[in-house]
Protein backbone atom coordinates (compact mmCIF):
# COMPACT_ATOMS: atom_id res chain seq x y z
CA UNK A 1 0.00 0.00 0.00
CA UNK A 2 1.49 3.24 -1.22
CA UNK A 3 1.56 5.60 2.42
CA UNK A 4 2.24 9.00 0.55
CA UNK A 5 5.74 9.53 1.06
CA UNK A 6 7.80 7.17 -1.88
CA UNK A 7 9.65 9.26 -4.13
CA UNK A 8 8.53 8.99 -7.39
CA UNK A 9 5.04 7.87 -8.83
CA UNK A 10 5.12 5.54 -11.94
CA UNK A 11 2.82 5.51 -15.30
CA UNK A 12 1.45 1.58 -14.09
CA UNK A 13 0.03 3.52 -10.77
CA UNK A 14 -1.22 6.97 -12.09
CA UNK A 15 -3.07 4.37 -14.66
CA UNK A 16 -4.47 2.46 -12.38
CA UNK A 17 -6.08 5.64 -10.50
CA UNK A 18 -7.40 6.77 -13.58
CA UNK A 19 -9.10 3.47 -14.60
CA UNK A 20 -10.56 3.20 -10.99
CA UNK A 21 -11.82 6.45 -11.39
CA UNK A 22 -13.03 5.72 -15.15
CA UNK A 23 -15.36 2.72 -14.27
CA UNK A 24 -17.24 5.25 -12.20
CA UNK A 25 -18.29 8.04 -14.47
CA UNK A 26 -19.90 8.22 -17.36
CA UNK A 27 -18.67 11.55 -18.81
CA UNK A 28 -15.20 12.14 -19.94
CA UNK A 29 -14.23 15.30 -18.36
CA UNK A 30 -12.27 18.02 -20.54
CA UNK A 31 -11.86 20.65 -17.77
CA UNK A 32 -10.53 20.01 -14.29
CA UNK A 33 -10.49 22.25 -11.65
CA UNK A 34 -8.39 22.29 -8.33
CA UNK A 35 -10.44 24.68 -5.47
CA UNK A 36 -8.24 25.94 -2.45
CA UNK A 37 -9.07 26.36 1.20
CA UNK A 38 -12.47 27.63 1.41
CA UNK A 39 -13.55 27.67 -2.03
CA UNK A 40 -15.02 24.61 -2.18
CA UNK A 41 -18.63 25.45 -2.34
CA UNK A 42 -17.64 26.17 -6.32
CA UNK A 43 -18.26 22.37 -6.47
CA UNK A 44 -21.95 22.47 -5.13
CA UNK A 45 -22.72 23.95 -8.55
CA UNK A 46 -21.72 20.83 -10.40
CA UNK A 47 -24.75 19.57 -12.80
CA UNK A 48 -25.43 15.52 -13.10
CA UNK A 49 -22.46 15.24 -10.43
CA UNK A 50 -21.15 12.43 -9.27
CA UNK A 51 -19.20 12.29 -6.51
CA UNK A 52 -16.45 10.37 -5.23
CA UNK A 53 -14.44 10.18 -1.52
CA UNK A 54 -11.01 10.62 -2.47
CA UNK A 55 -10.42 8.25 0.66
CA UNK A 56 -11.91 5.88 -1.55
CA UNK A 57 -9.66 6.05 -4.06
CA UNK A 58 -6.33 3.53 -3.48
CA UNK A 59 -2.93 6.04 -4.31
CA UNK A 60 -4.95 9.39 -3.86
CA UNK A 61 -3.87 11.57 -1.48
CA UNK A 62 -6.51 12.66 0.83
CA UNK A 63 -6.26 16.33 2.21
CA UNK A 64 -6.11 16.43 6.59
CA UNK A 65 -7.16 20.17 6.15
CA UNK A 66 -9.83 22.34 7.37
CA UNK A 67 -11.79 23.81 4.28
CA UNK A 68 -10.70 20.58 2.24
CA UNK A 69 -13.45 17.92 1.71
CA UNK A 70 -11.97 15.57 -0.06
CA UNK A 71 -14.53 14.69 -2.82
CA UNK A 72 -14.00 14.06 -6.14
CA UNK A 73 -16.81 15.73 -8.35
CA UNK A 74 -17.32 14.81 -12.32
CA UNK A 75 -20.00 16.68 -13.84
CA UNK A 76 -20.98 19.72 -15.53
CA UNK A 77 -20.60 23.06 -15.32
CA UNK A 78 -22.01 25.61 -17.61
CA UNK A 79 -22.09 22.39 -20.06
CA UNK A 80 -18.39 21.59 -19.69
CA UNK A 81 -17.65 17.75 -18.64
CA UNK A 82 -15.93 18.92 -15.24
CA UNK A 83 -13.82 16.77 -12.63
CA UNK A 84 -13.33 18.89 -9.87
CA UNK A 85 -10.97 18.06 -6.84
CA UNK A 86 -12.62 19.47 -3.35
CA UNK A 87 -9.79 19.55 -1.26
CA UNK A 88 -6.29 19.74 -2.44
CA UNK A 89 -3.18 18.42 -0.83
CA UNK A 90 -0.11 20.56 -0.02
CA UNK A 91 3.70 19.40 0.45
CA UNK A 92 3.06 19.99 3.70
CA UNK A 93 0.94 17.69 4.80
CA UNK A 94 3.91 14.94 4.47
CA UNK A 95 2.84 13.73 0.68
CA UNK A 96 5.90 13.56 -2.02
CA UNK A 97 6.04 16.21 -4.67
CA UNK A 98 5.20 13.89 -7.24
CA UNK A 99 2.15 12.50 -5.46
CA UNK A 100 1.07 16.00 -4.76
CA UNK A 101 0.83 16.30 -8.49
CA UNK A 102 -1.12 13.05 -8.59
CA UNK A 103 -4.41 14.41 -9.01
CA UNK A 104 -3.22 16.51 -12.31
CA UNK A 105 -1.30 13.46 -13.78
CA UNK A 106 -4.82 11.45 -13.43
CA UNK A 107 -6.44 13.91 -15.14
CA UNK A 108 -4.34 13.96 -17.87
CA UNK A 109 -5.00 10.15 -18.21
CA UNK A 110 -8.53 10.60 -18.54
CA UNK A 111 -8.25 13.42 -21.60
CA UNK A 112 -8.42 16.75 -19.52
CA UNK A 113 -6.94 19.32 -21.46
CA UNK A 114 -7.47 22.69 -19.40
CA UNK A 115 -6.97 23.18 -15.53
CA UNK A 116 -8.48 25.41 -13.46
CA UNK A 117 -6.38 26.42 -10.20
CA UNK A 118 -7.65 27.99 -7.53
CA UNK A 119 -6.06 28.59 -4.10
CA UNK A 120 -6.30 30.92 -0.82
CA UNK A 121 -3.53 33.34 -0.83
CA UNK A 122 -1.93 36.28 1.31
CA UNK A 123 -1.67 39.49 -0.46
CA UNK A 124 2.07 40.97 -0.79
CA UNK A 125 1.62 43.90 -3.46
CA UNK A 126 0.49 46.25 -0.58
CA UNK A 127 -2.75 47.47 -3.01
CA UNK A 128 -4.72 44.24 -2.14
CA UNK A 129 -6.75 43.88 0.06
CA UNK A 130 -8.66 40.40 1.67
CA UNK A 131 -11.39 39.71 -0.45
CA UNK A 132 -9.58 40.41 -3.87
CA UNK A 133 -9.15 37.97 -6.70
CA UNK A 134 -5.91 38.04 -8.40
CA UNK A 135 -5.09 36.00 -11.79
CA UNK A 136 -2.06 34.58 -12.01
CA UNK A 137 0.18 35.86 -14.78
CA UNK A 138 3.31 34.02 -13.92
CA UNK A 139 4.71 32.17 -10.51
CA UNK A 140 7.83 32.28 -8.73
CA UNK A 141 9.03 28.22 -8.62
CA UNK A 142 11.17 28.87 -4.76
CA UNK A 143 10.06 25.18 -3.72
CA UNK A 144 11.38 23.69 -7.30
CA UNK A 145 14.60 26.16 -7.83
CA UNK A 146 15.56 24.32 -3.92
CA UNK A 147 14.88 21.04 -5.71
CA UNK A 148 11.31 20.24 -4.55
CA UNK A 149 9.84 19.29 -7.73
CA UNK A 150 7.12 17.48 -8.79
CA UNK A 151 8.99 16.19 -11.78
CA UNK A 152 12.51 14.62 -9.99
CA UNK A 153 13.05 11.36 -10.54
CA UNK A 154 12.49 9.07 -14.40
CA UNK A 155 11.40 10.98 -16.49
CA UNK A 156 7.37 10.04 -17.35
CA UNK A 157 8.05 10.39 -21.37
CA UNK A 158 4.20 9.20 -21.71
CA UNK A 159 3.09 13.01 -20.41
CA UNK A 160 6.18 15.02 -21.75
CA UNK A 161 9.75 16.06 -21.78
CA UNK A 162 12.51 16.18 -19.76
CA UNK A 163 13.07 19.85 -19.82
CA UNK A 164 9.82 21.64 -20.32
CA UNK A 165 9.12 24.80 -21.12
CA UNK A 166 7.78 27.02 -18.39
CA UNK A 167 7.61 30.36 -20.51
CA UNK A 168 4.16 30.70 -20.95
CA UNK A 169 2.98 28.62 -17.71
CA UNK A 170 -0.45 30.83 -17.67
CA UNK A 171 -2.25 30.11 -20.58
CA UNK A 172 -2.32 33.38 -22.70
CA UNK A 173 -6.00 32.78 -24.58
CA UNK A 174 -7.30 31.83 -21.25
CA UNK A 175 -5.57 35.22 -19.80
CA UNK A 176 -7.83 36.81 -22.18
CA UNK A 177 -11.01 35.62 -21.67
CA UNK A 178 -11.41 35.69 -17.50
CA UNK A 179 -10.19 39.65 -18.50
CA UNK A 180 -13.14 39.69 -20.76
CA UNK A 181 -15.69 38.13 -18.10
CA UNK A 182 -14.22 40.38 -15.28
CA UNK A 183 -15.11 43.35 -17.67
CA UNK A 184 -18.57 42.09 -18.48
CA UNK A 185 -19.59 41.18 -14.76
CA UNK A 186 -18.30 44.23 -13.12
CA UNK A 187 -15.35 42.43 -11.20
CA UNK A 188 -12.07 44.33 -10.16
CA UNK A 189 -9.64 41.92 -11.58
CA UNK A 190 -6.19 41.91 -9.77
CA UNK A 191 -3.23 40.30 -11.79
CA UNK A 192 0.17 39.67 -10.55
CA UNK A 193 2.80 36.87 -9.30
CA UNK A 194 2.34 33.29 -7.13
CA UNK A 195 4.90 32.05 -5.05
CA UNK A 196 4.18 28.54 -3.68
CA UNK A 197 6.43 28.23 -0.32
CA UNK A 198 6.34 24.98 1.48
CA UNK A 199 4.40 26.01 4.83
CA UNK A 200 2.57 25.16 7.21
CA UNK A 201 3.95 28.50 8.95
CA UNK A 202 2.85 31.65 7.70
CA UNK A 203 5.49 34.10 6.87
CA UNK A 204 7.50 36.34 8.90
CA UNK A 205 7.56 40.18 8.36
CA UNK A 206 11.68 39.19 6.91
CA UNK A 207 10.51 36.40 4.65
CA UNK A 208 7.35 38.89 3.22
CA UNK A 209 10.08 41.69 2.93
CA UNK A 210 11.80 39.24 0.80
CA UNK A 211 9.15 38.09 -1.21
CA UNK A 212 8.32 41.60 -2.40
CA UNK A 213 11.80 42.64 -3.16
CA UNK A 214 11.73 39.34 -6.06
CA UNK A 215 8.29 40.69 -7.23
CA UNK A 216 5.68 38.55 -5.90
CA UNK A 217 2.02 39.60 -5.65
CA UNK A 218 0.43 36.70 -3.50
CA UNK A 219 1.76 34.05 -1.61
CA UNK A 220 0.51 30.64 -0.84
CA UNK A 221 1.38 27.09 -0.16
CA UNK A 222 -0.23 25.24 -3.24
CA UNK A 223 -0.97 25.65 -7.15
CA UNK A 224 2.84 25.87 -8.39
CA UNK A 225 3.45 22.07 -8.29
CA UNK A 226 0.47 21.18 -9.99
CA UNK A 227 0.68 23.62 -12.79
CA UNK A 228 4.52 22.65 -13.30
CA UNK A 229 2.74 18.87 -13.71
CA UNK A 230 -0.21 20.40 -15.83
CA UNK A 231 2.58 22.13 -18.20
CA UNK A 232 4.33 18.82 -18.35
CA UNK A 233 1.63 16.80 -19.66
CA UNK A 234 1.16 19.85 -22.46
CA UNK A 235 -2.32 21.07 -20.26
CA UNK A 236 -3.54 24.33 -20.58
CA UNK A 237 -3.51 26.37 -17.46
CA UNK A 238 -5.56 29.17 -15.48
CA UNK A 239 -4.69 30.04 -11.91
CA UNK A 240 -7.21 32.18 -9.62
CA UNK A 241 -5.94 33.61 -6.25
CA UNK A 242 -8.62 34.57 -3.52
CA UNK A 243 -6.97 37.24 -1.55
CA UNK A 244 -7.20 35.79 1.89
CA UNK A 245 -5.55 38.16 4.33
CA UNK A 246 -2.78 41.25 4.02
CA UNK A 247 0.36 39.92 4.45
CA UNK A 248 1.84 41.09 7.37
CA UNK A 249 4.88 42.90 6.42
CA UNK A 250 5.40 45.12 9.59
CA UNK A 251 4.70 42.23 12.20
CA UNK A 252 1.54 43.97 13.54
CA UNK A 253 -0.87 41.69 12.49
CA UNK A 254 -1.56 37.92 13.02
CA UNK A 255 -2.52 35.84 10.08
CA UNK A 256 -5.08 32.75 11.29
CA UNK A 257 -6.51 29.88 8.79
CA UNK A 258 -9.75 30.76 10.24
CA UNK A 259 -9.43 34.31 8.21
CA UNK A 260 -7.95 32.24 5.21
CA UNK A 261 -11.58 30.24 5.50
CA UNK A 262 -13.54 33.53 6.43
CA UNK A 263 -12.61 35.62 3.38
CA UNK A 264 -13.83 32.56 1.32
CA UNK A 265 -16.90 33.27 1.07
CA UNK A 266 -16.61 37.13 -0.08
CA UNK A 267 -13.99 35.31 -2.42
CA UNK A 268 -16.19 32.53 -3.96
CA UNK A 269 -19.40 33.76 -5.67
CA UNK A 270 -16.43 36.45 -7.55
CA UNK A 271 -14.64 33.06 -8.26
CA UNK A 272 -17.31 31.21 -9.35
CA UNK A 273 -18.50 34.01 -11.56
CA UNK A 274 -15.55 33.94 -13.25
CA UNK A 275 -14.78 30.51 -13.83
CA UNK A 276 -18.08 30.30 -14.90
CA UNK A 277 -17.39 32.74 -17.61
CA UNK A 278 -14.70 31.02 -18.93
CA UNK A 279 -16.42 27.82 -18.89
CA UNK A 280 -19.42 28.75 -21.22
CA UNK A 281 -16.89 30.60 -23.79
CA UNK A 282 -14.33 27.38 -24.10
N1 LIG B 1 0.67 32.98 3.48
C1 LIG B 1 0.78 31.75 2.96
N2 LIG B 1 -0.27 31.05 2.55
C2 LIG B 1 -1.48 31.60 2.66
C3 LIG B 1 -1.66 32.90 3.20
C4 LIG B 1 -0.52 33.62 3.66
O1 LIG B 1 -0.59 34.76 4.14
N3 LIG B 1 -2.99 33.16 3.18
C5 LIG B 1 -3.59 32.06 2.64
N4 LIG B 1 -2.67 31.12 2.32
Amino acid sequence: MPNGNEAFLTLEEIERVASDLRRRITVQPRVGLILGSGLGPLAEAVAEATRIQASEVEGWPTSTVEGHAGVLVFGRLEGQPVFVVQGRVHYYEGYSMPRVGLPVRVMQRLGVETLIVTNAAGGVNPEFVPGDVMLITDHVNLMGMAGHSPLRGPNLDAFGPRFPDMSQAYDRELLRLVRQVAREEGITLREGVYICLGGPNFESPADLRFLRAIGVDAVGMSTVPEVIVARHGGMRVLGLSGISNKANLDGDTVTTHEEVLEAGKVIVPKLSALIKGVLRRL
